[in-house]
């Protein structure tokens, strides 16, 4: 018989898990525009090109996203802490003085990201406390610069970081 594993210790588990920072966007109805930072996005197939993010159920974003019909994943460079911190409280004004732009999809694109991937929003999937929400991608924008990391519950740069070949 296995162990129940408390939230602690799969916090504690999933904080190892180093990975980049984006900050999520959409639209409402009125046209106000919504967002969260997050960590949990991966891409989900490649032909079609699609992309997953998972987003708690209890998050104030959430019915906005839940009826979106376009969403933009914004990648955050290794300046863009503060942004990262601003779209992860709650009740912030998240877009006051950013550079934030309507996209062609109308989902917020942020110029200055490392990339833009904008999707038009696909199935939602409640599981759990979250939902995934997939996106098939329309548009893809990259520029150059140092990523931020999420790492042991706190933000990285990667100085100094030495790249090591992947194929063996
Ligand atoms: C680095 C980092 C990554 C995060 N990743 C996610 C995520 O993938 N999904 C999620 O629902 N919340 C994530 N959060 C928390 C949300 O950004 C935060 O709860 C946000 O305020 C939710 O949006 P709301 O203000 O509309 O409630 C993350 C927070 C941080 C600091």
């Amino acid at each position: 018989m296995t162990e129940m594993v408390t939230e602690v210790q799969f916090r504690q588990g999933m904080s190892q898990l180093a990975g980049g920072v984006t900050v999520v966007t959409c639209t409402d109805y009125d046209g106000a525009w919504r967002g969260f930072t997050a960590s949990d996005v991966c891409s989900l197939s490649l032909k079609p090109p699609m992309v997953l993010v998972c987003l708690d159920r209890a998050a104030e974003c959430h019915p906005t996203f839940q009826v979106a019909s376009s969403f933009a994943v914004n990648i955050l460079a290794s300046e863009d802490r503060q942004l990262a911190k601003r779209f992860a409280t709650k009740g912030e004004e998240k877009f006051a003085g950013t550079s934030f732009h309507e996209g062609p999809l109308g989902a917020p694109v942020l110029p200055e990201a490392l990339a833009t991937i904008e999707c038009h929003a696909r199935e939602r999937i409640d599981l759990g406390d979250h939902t995934i929400l997939t996106g098939a991608v329309e548009r893809v924008v990259t520029n150059d610069g140092q990523p931020l990391v999420y790492y042991d519950r706190d933000f990285w740069r990667l100085m100094n970081a030495q790249r090591e070949e992947c194929a063996s």
